[in-house]
C-alpha cells in the first residue's frame, strides 16, 4: 500500500473508532523505523491528514484542524545556542525549553519555556504537569501562546518515557483546532493512546 493512503478514512467511523483506525495505521506506518525525527513527521502528517479526511468532525470549514506537530526538550534537538547569543532566545540558561519538532500546518514558534516558575502555555503545563491538556477556547487559557491567531482551541499530550520505573519527559504532541470546543474527551482518550504507542516506537 502506498504510505499515503495510510491517511484515507473509510465511511461511516464514530469518534472512538476513528481514533482505533489512526491507531492502528499509525503502528503499520512506523513498523521498522525506529528514528524519531522520521517516526514523528510520518505520525504528525498522518494524524493531521486524518483528520482533515474525517468529515464528521473536521473535513470541513470553521471545525477544521490547523495544525499537528510536537515540541520537543531541548536535550534531544541541536541547541540554537550554537549560532544565537541564549539571551536572544528568552530563557535565562538556555536548557529549559521545548523546540519546535516535526509538524503540520503553519509555521509556529520555535521554542517555549519550561523554566519552573517561567513557563507559559499549554504545551509547557502539558509537559510539566505530564498530563494531556485540553482547552475549549484558547483566549481563556491563562498564558496560552498564540502561534496562529486563527487557533479557537487546542489539544496537547505529553510524550512520557519510562526510564526503570522513572517517568521522563521527552516533548509534546500539540493539535489546534479553527473552532471553539474542538476536542472532546475522546480525542484525549485516542490522543493519549497515540503518544504513547509514538514513545514506545522510537529510541530516544
Ligand atoms: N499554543 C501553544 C503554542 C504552540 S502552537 O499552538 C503550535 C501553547 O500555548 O503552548
Amino acid at each position: 500500500m502506498p504510505h499515503a493512503d495510510s491517511a484515507l478514512i473509510p465511511p461511516g467511523l464514530d469518534k472512538s473508532a476513528f481514533w482505533n483506525h489512526v491507531y492502528e495505521q499509525l503502528g503499520v506506518l512506523l513498523e521498522g523505523q525506529r528514528n524519531w525525527v522520521t517516526n514523528l513527521a510520518n505520525a504528525s502528517s498522518l494524524i493531521y491528514s486524518s483528520l482533515l479526511a474525517f468529515d464528521p468532525f473536521f473535513g470541513h470549514g470553521e471545525r477544521t484542524v490547523n495544525w499537528c506537530g510536537f515540541y520537543l526538550a531541548s536535550h534531544l534537538l541541536p541547541s540554537p545556542r550554537l549560532s544565537r547569543p541564549v539571551t536572544s532566545l528568552g530563557d535565562s540558561d538556555g536548557t529549559n525549553r521545548l523546540l519546535l519538532g516535526p509538524f503540520c500546518g503553519k509555521p509556529a514558534c520555535q521554542f517555549i519555556n519550561t523554566t519552573p516558575g517561567k513557563a507559559r502555555g499549554v504545551c509547557a503545563d502539558a509537559f510539566l504537569k505530564r498530563e494531556t491538556v485540553l482547552v475549549p477556547d484558547v483566549d481563556a487559557y491563562p498564558g496560552h501562546i498564540a502561534c496562529d491567531g486563527e487557533t479557537k482551541s487546542e489539544i496537547v499530550c505529553p510524550l512520557i518515557l519510562n526510564v526503570n520505573g522513572t517517568e521522563v519527559a521527552l516533548g509534546v504532541l500539540d493539535l489546534d483546532c479553527l473552532a471553539l470546543d474542538g476536542f472532546t474527551e475522546e480525542d484525549k482518550e485516542g490522543l493519549t493512546r497515540i503518544a504513547e504507542l509514538i514513545v514506545k516506537a522510537c529510541d530516544w
